[in-house]
């Protein structure tokens, strides 16, 4: 099977003309059956198949779905959902996805900005591996094996389980995925101490497309390399990765201080570009960005929120951060001593009582509509560059709390990391990431819209302040304007100019390889890794 579009016309046709209960009865049994001919544990498959017809295949689906957006009435549907326990059934499922000429969207966590692990305008099945989630913490030699569909809270709380003075770099949010999280980078709190996940897999097991299992030694170096930061569902599915455990002291240290418009927020804002980057690795201190309410009726101010973890205690941070950013003017009563893993639970946004089990807990506390875009910036933005942005969000879309900056401070170890050591390759040269965001709970196109474009304006605005040729973004933060005409049409032929946004000196080879084990392009979705073609044009802008 070539091509997968072409052989599933009779199914997309079926599809638009709605399934009737005896198609989607006809496709079930004939899944299952492939499903039981072809699985090593055939006697478990009936119980993890999910066609329409079957009363919880809306809650499976929901599940995971964690960007309402992309789960409305009009919004496509699998056509089967496989919730595989054992490695068998995934080989199996890819089997029989190609046999009947469906294609396969594959999800850890569901946090696809895009949707683009559930969602497919083609018939599809999805590879739900919420029952693959075990983790195993080796606390004596420092390592981990943990499976694609275990969150990032549950990675956090195992090891923590085992013992306080180890850690794991990956996202600050808990509900992540890491099929899909570390596949695209990963990054947290450590990013500067230690650089990301991907830098500190050591292993992986994956299901290559004819449905062998691979590991690092029979997966062979390329395609080992590509899987840590060439971004999920263009190479296999990801069973397992095997991580190094990082050292943390016993103690660190949070604080965040706000400072708004009338406490100088633009020049520290500005400041901060300079230091942020500079510091001694042990610190991560980052910038949140947003417009609240101003004390008196009506008014508006911006507000920015300095977020740090130091990896140490308060009497080595104070004296360090009033010698190098005493504009900030931090006191002793600013900062807070934990552990690490309280450190998590602070930074994902739970208050301090909480027991470690919310960790356990996959659902995400927010699941409003949601845009997002990144930048990377390596000048530091001009105070009145800085004021255009607060213009933005003085807008309505920009109102208080809906609309965010994060700031992300390089450097340290992520600047000695080679661009190519991983197919992650945003590292020296850059101060700090931006992740920009809008939330809006109105339902509706209408509503979308205007969000929609408040964002893409802002990231107009932003062009001369950022990243250039080319202006570079974060595959996890994925975003289908890049490469599209700018209504959010992503035409294949410009593959190469999201490629280099995303990827930059390590796209080609990341085509390359992708040629290699998947010549048929069988994964494949709006912004998978293309195959080689002679058309493919450098990108810039
Ligand atoms: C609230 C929130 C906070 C975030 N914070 C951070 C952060 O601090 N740091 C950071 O780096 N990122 C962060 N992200 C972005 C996050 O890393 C990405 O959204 C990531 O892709 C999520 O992975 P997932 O498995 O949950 O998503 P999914 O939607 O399941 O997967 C994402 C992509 O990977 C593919 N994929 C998933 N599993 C596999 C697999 N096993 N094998 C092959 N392909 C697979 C999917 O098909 C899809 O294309 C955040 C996102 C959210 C929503
Ligand atoms: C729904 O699907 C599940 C998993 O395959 C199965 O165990 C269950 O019996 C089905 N329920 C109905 C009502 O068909
Ligand atoms: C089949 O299931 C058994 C447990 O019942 C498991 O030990 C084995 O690894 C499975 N085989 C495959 C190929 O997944
Ligand atoms: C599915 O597996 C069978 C048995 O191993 C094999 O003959 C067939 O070619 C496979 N089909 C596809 C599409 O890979
Ligand atoms: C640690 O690694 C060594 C060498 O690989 C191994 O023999 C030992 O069993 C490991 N420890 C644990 C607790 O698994
Ligand atoms: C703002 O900065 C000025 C000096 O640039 C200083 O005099 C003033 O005290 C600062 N205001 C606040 C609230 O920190
Ligand atoms: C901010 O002010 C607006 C208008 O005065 C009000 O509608 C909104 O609820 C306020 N938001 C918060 C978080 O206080
Ligand atoms: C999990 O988190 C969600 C969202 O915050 C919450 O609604 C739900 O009650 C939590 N579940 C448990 C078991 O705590
Ligand atoms: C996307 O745009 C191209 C031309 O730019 C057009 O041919 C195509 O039909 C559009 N696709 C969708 C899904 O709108």
């Amino acid at each position: 099977m070539k091509h997968v579009g072409s052989s599933v016309f009779p199914f997309a046709l079926a599809l638009l003309l709605s399934f009737s209960w005896a198609t989607w009865s006809h496709t079930h049994e004939n899944f299952l059956q492939c499903m039981t001919l072809r699985s090593e544990n055939s006697s478990s498959t009936s119980k993890l198949i999910y066609t329409p017809p079957n009363s919880s295949y809306s809650s499976i689906l929901q599940i995971s779905i964690q960007k309402p957006r992309f789960s409305t009435p009009a919004t496509p549907k699998p056509l089967v959902i496989v919730t595989p326990s054992y490695v068998s059934h995934i080989q199996a499922a890819i089997n029989c996805s190609q046999t009947y000429g469906f294609q396969i969207r594959v999800q850890s966590g569901g946090h696809d900005y895009e949707g683009l692990s559930y969602v497919s305008d083609v018939p599809f099945v999805l590879i739900d591996l919420i029952n693959l989630r075990s983790i195993s913490v080796d606390a004596e030699n420092n390592t981990a094996w943990v499976e694609a569909g275990a969150t990032t809270g549950e990675v956090y709380y195992r090891i923590a389980k085992k013992s306080k003075t180890l850690g794991f770099l990956a996202g600050v949010a808990t509900t992540l995925g890491v099929g899909g999280h570390f596949s695209g980078g990963g990054y947290g709190t450590l990013l500067r101490k230690y650089g990301l996940a991907v830098d500190n897999i050591i292993d992986a097991q994956l299901i290559d497309v004819k449905g062998r299992f691979l590991d690092r030694e029979s997966v062979g170096e390329d395609l080992f390399w590509a899987i840590r930061g060439g971004g999920g569902a263009s190479f296999g599915i990801i069973l397992a990765w095997k991580i190094k455990l990082a050292p943390v002291p016993s103690t660190v240290t949070v604080f965040r201080v706000n400072r708004n418009l009338e406490q100088n927020a633009t020049k520290l804002v500005h400041r901060w570009q300079y230091v942020a980057a500079k510091f001694y690795e042990d610190l991560f201190f980052r910038l949140r960005l947003t417009s609240v309410n101003a004390s008196q009726e009506g008014k508006r101010t911006i507000q920015a929120s300095f977020i740090s973890l130091y990896l140490g205690v308060i009497d080595k941070l104070l004296p360090m951060m009033q010698e190098s950013f005493p504009e900030l003017g931090l006191m002793r009563e600013d900062f807070i001593e934990m552990s690490w893993i309280e450190s998590i639970l602070y930074f994902a946004g739970f208050p301090s009582d909480e027991s470690l089990d919310v960790l356990l807990n996959r659902t995400s506390p927010t699941r409003s509509h949601f845009k997002a875009k990144s930048d990377y910036v390596q000048e530091p933005i001009p105070e009145h560059g800085l004021e255009g942005i607060w213009q933005r969000f003085y807008e309505k879309e920009g109102e208080t709390a809906r609309a965010l900056m994060f700031l992300t401070p390089y450097g340290g170890r992520m600047s000695e990391i080679s661009e190519d050591a991983t197919s992650f390759p945003h590292r020296a040269g850059n101060i700090y990431k931006i992740f920009y965001g809008v939330f809006w709970e109105e339902e509706g196109t209408a509503a979308s819209e205007r969000h929609i474009s408040w964002m893409r304006r802002l990231y107009r605005y932003m062009a001369p302040y950022v990243s250039k040729s080319p202006r570079a973004a974060h595959v996890n933060y994925r975003d289908l304007d890049i490469g599209s005409n700018g209504k959010g049409n992503t035409s294949y032929r410009r593959a190469s100019r999201w490629g280099n946004k995303y990827f930059k000196c390590n796209f080609d080879r990341l085509v390359q390889v992708k040629t290699t084990v998947d010549p048929a392009n069988f994964l494949k979705n709006e912004q998978s890794i293309p195959l080689f073609s002679s058309g493919w044009k450098k990108g810039g802008d």
